[in-house]
């Protein structure tokens, strides 16, 4: 099957309904990532505001596609089946949001897809993830507290000069980062949403007395 049309509908095949849509958590869920200083609300950039968003990032085979706070996984997918992106990552902290893209993996991996070769669901906190690899970072960071957001921003901070952050959120002004264009994307709770991308020109030195979280 092929097309976009095609890919929605593949992407799709791989999600079992009685898994759930991810959009709801449990309470001791949301309070372990409150604990963690961060926010478990759920939303999706839509199929349309994805495909709009790698229209513009043109990713390629040397891309190495982050998404932080993956949710279910829909957008790595996207990104593996519709892109050249050479490796896309999600990293997701509540554990039925990651149990449902390791089972959509699993189906992937039952259907022989080649795709899954270049995507990868980790679980955990985003703040303690190896980034390294990194050439583009997406983060739905909509719902996060300012404390989070800056953690977040400080982290990436320590990537690769080059390294382009797709944020939802606005950065506060910052001596690392760069604005390089402003989106409008459709989301499941809005439609054009802002979505900003930045470029990291001024890598942040880590050295001692200098956390990175
Ligand atoms: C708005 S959803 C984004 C879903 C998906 N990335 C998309 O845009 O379609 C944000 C996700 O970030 C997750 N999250 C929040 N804090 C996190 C953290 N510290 N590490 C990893 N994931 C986190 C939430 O559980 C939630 O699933």
């Amino acid at each position: 099957m092929g097309g976009r049309a095609g890919i929605e509908a593949r992407i799709a095949g791989l999600y079992d309904p009685e898994d759930g849509d991810g959009f709801f958590e449990s309470e001791r869920e949301r309070r372990s990532v409150a604990r963690r200083g961060s926010s478990s609300t759920y939303g999706e950039l839509t199929f349309a505001g994805a495909k709009a968003l790698f229209a513009h990032l043109r990713l390629g085979p040397e891309d190495c596609l982050f998404d932080l706070g993956s949710g279910t996984g829909k957008l790595v997918w996207q990104a593996a089946l519709s892109t050249r992106v050479g490796r896309a990552v999600g990293v997701e902290l509540v554990p039925s949001r990651h149990a449902i893209a390791e089972h959509a993996l699993a189906r992937a991996r039952a259907k022989g897809w080649r795709a899954l070769e270049r995507v990868e669901f980790l679980h955990g906190d985003m703040l303690r993830a190896d980034l390294s690899a990194a050439t583009v970072v997406y983060s739905c960071n909509t719902a996060f507290p300012d404390r989070m957001l800056n953690r977040q921003l400080r982290k990436l901070a320590t990537g690769r000069a080059g390294l382009r952050f797709v944020s939802l959120m606005p950065m506060d002004d910052n001596p690392w980062f760069e604005e390089r264009s402003l989106l409008r994307l459709d989301t499941s709770w809005r439609k054009a949403a802002r979505v900003r991308v930045y470029e990291l020109v001024r890598p942040r030195k880590q050295g001692r007395g200098s956390p990175s979280r």
